[in-house]
C-alpha cells in the first residue's frame, strides 16, 4: 500500500484534505524574475535546459522567492523532438522554430523514436538535484511533457500557429500517417515522463495546449482522444498523479477528462465549478486564475482569486494555478501577494 503523501499539492492530487489549498503556476520560473533574466543574458535557451545544474537554478528560483508548493522542472515541451530527428530552435522574439518539420508521410516514416535516457538525459539529471534539494523542504517536483496533438502541430507546422492549417489538412489527408507520428509521440512521451518519475519527480503534467484551439469536439475525439487515452493509460504504472492540462477545451472537457489523469488542468475562460462538474468531483481540479489579472491593482487580482476560491467551495482536490502561463511583463509582487493570500484565506 502506498502510504499517504504529507505535502499539500500531493494531497490535493488525491482529493486528500489539505491545511490550506497549494499553489503553483505554470511558467513559474521565467522572464518576469530578474534572477531568470540574468541566466537568459549569458546562456542560450537550449543551453540553460541542456546543463543539467543552470535548469536545477532555474527550477528552485521561484521556490526560493516565493511560498510555492510544488516546483516545476525547468525544460521545454520541445525538445524531445531534437531527439526524434527534428531539430528546434528558439528564436527571441518569436519563439521555438522547427527548421526541419514535417511535410509528409515519408518524413514521419524516418522519425525515430528513442528511449528518454539517450535523449533526455540532461532533465533527467536536473531532476535528479532538484529533487535531492526539495526532499528536505517537503516540496514536490512536477515534471512534463506536451500531450501528442500540441507536439504534431509544432512538428507540422514548424512553430507556433493561428489556424493549424498544415497540421489539420496533414491530419485530414494523410490519416495514416497521423496515426503514425501520434504512435510515435505517445511512445516517446510515455517512456519520457515514466523516465521523470523514476528520476524523482512527484507529479506529472501533460501539456496538451493547442488541440482545443484547433479542434472542434467532432475532430478532437476522432484525431486526439485515442493517442491521450493510449498515453495517460501507460501513465498509471508511474505510480505518481498525473495532471491533464489543456486550453480552450470548456466545448468538450468531459471528453478530455476522460482521457484520463487524476487532475484536470483548466483554463480561465470557464467557472471553476462549472467545469469541475463536468468532469466529475471524483478527479481534482486545477486553476484557473486569469493570468494577465496579475497585471491587474490588488483589488481586482484579490476579487478574482476570491471568485476561483469561491468555486472551489473548500471541497478537497483544489489546487490553486493559473489558467495558462505566467506572463512576462507581471510584477513580482503581485505573484508573491497572491500566493500568500490564497494560503492565508484557506488556512
Ligand atoms: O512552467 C515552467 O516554469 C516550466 C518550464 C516550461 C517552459 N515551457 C519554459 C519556457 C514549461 C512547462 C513549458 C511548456 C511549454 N512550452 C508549452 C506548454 C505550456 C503552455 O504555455 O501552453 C508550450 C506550448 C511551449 C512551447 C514554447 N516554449 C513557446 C510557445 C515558447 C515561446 C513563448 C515565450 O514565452 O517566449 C517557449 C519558450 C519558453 N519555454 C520560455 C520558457 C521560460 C521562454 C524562453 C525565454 O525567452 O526565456
Amino acid at each position: 500500500m502506498i502510504a499517504e503523501p504529507t505535502a499539500p499539492f500531493l494531497r490535493a492530487c488525491r482529493r486528500l484534505p489539505t491545511d490550506y489549498t497549494p499553489v503553483w503556476f505554470m511558467r513559474q520560473a521565467g522572464r518576469y524574475m530578474p534572477e531568470y533574466m540574468a541566466l537568459k543574458e549569458k546562456y542560450t535557451m537550449l543551453e540553460r535546459i541542456n546543463t543539467p545544474t543552470l535548469a536545477a537554478e532555474i527550477t528552485m528560483q521561484p521556490i526560493n522567492a516565493f511560498n510555492l508548493d510544488a516546483a516545476i522542472i525547468f525544460s521545454d515541451i520541445l525538445p524531445p523532438l531534437i531527439g526524434m530527428g527534428l531539430d528546434l530552435e528558439f528564436v527571441g522574439g518569436v519563439g521555438p522554430r522547427l527548421n526541419k518539420s514535417i511535410h509528409s508521410a515519408q518524413d514521419v516514416a524516418d522519425l525515430v523514436t528513442p528511449p528518454a535516457a539517450e535523449i533526455m538525459g540532461p532533465t533527467l539529471e536536473a531532476i535528479k538535484l532538484v529533487t535531492a534539494e526539495l526532499a528536505p523542504r517537503g516540496i514536490p517536483l512536477i515534471g512534463f511533457s506536451g500531450a501528442p496533438f500540441t507536439l504534431a502541430s509544432y512538428a507540422i507546422e514548424g512553430g507556433g500557429s493561428k489556424n493549424y492549417l498544415k497540421a489539420k489538412s496533414f491530419m485530414y489527408n494523410e490519416p495514416a500517417a497521423w496515426d503514425q507520428l501520434m504512435n510515435k509521440l505517445v511512445a516517446v512521451q510515455a517512456d519520457y515522463l515514466l523516465e521523470q518519475a523514476r528520476a524523482g519527480a512527484a507529479a506529472l503534467q501533460v501539456f496538451d495546449s493547442w488541440a482545443g484551439h484547433a479542434l472542434s469536439k467532432l475532430d478532437y475525439v476522432r484525431y486526439v482522444r485515442p493517442y491521450n487515452t493510449q498515453l495517460f493509460q501507460k501513465l498509471e504504472k508511474a505510480g505518481v498523479p498525473v495532471i491533464n492540462f489543456s486550453t480552450g477545451t470548456s466545448s468538450y472537457l468531459a471528453e478530455v477528462a476522460a482521457c484520463g489523469g487524476d487532475v484536470i488542468g483548466i483554463d480561465w475562460q470557464m467557472p471553476l465549478d462549472w467545469a469541475w462538474q463536468q468532469i466529475g468531483h471524483d478527479k481534482a481540479i486545477q486553476g484557473n486564475l486569469d493570468p494577465v489579472a496579475l497585471l491587474a491593482p490588488w483589488p481586482e487580482l484579490k476579487a478574482r482569486a476570491d471568485d476561483v476560491l469561491n468555486r472551489a467551495a473548500g471541497r478537497s482536490g483544489h489546487i490553486f494555478n493559473l489558467g495558462h502561463g505566467l506572463f512576462p511583463s507581471v510584477p513580482v509582487d503581485n505573484v508573491r501577494r497572491v500566493i500568500d493570500y490564497v494560503h492565508e484565506r484557506t488556512s
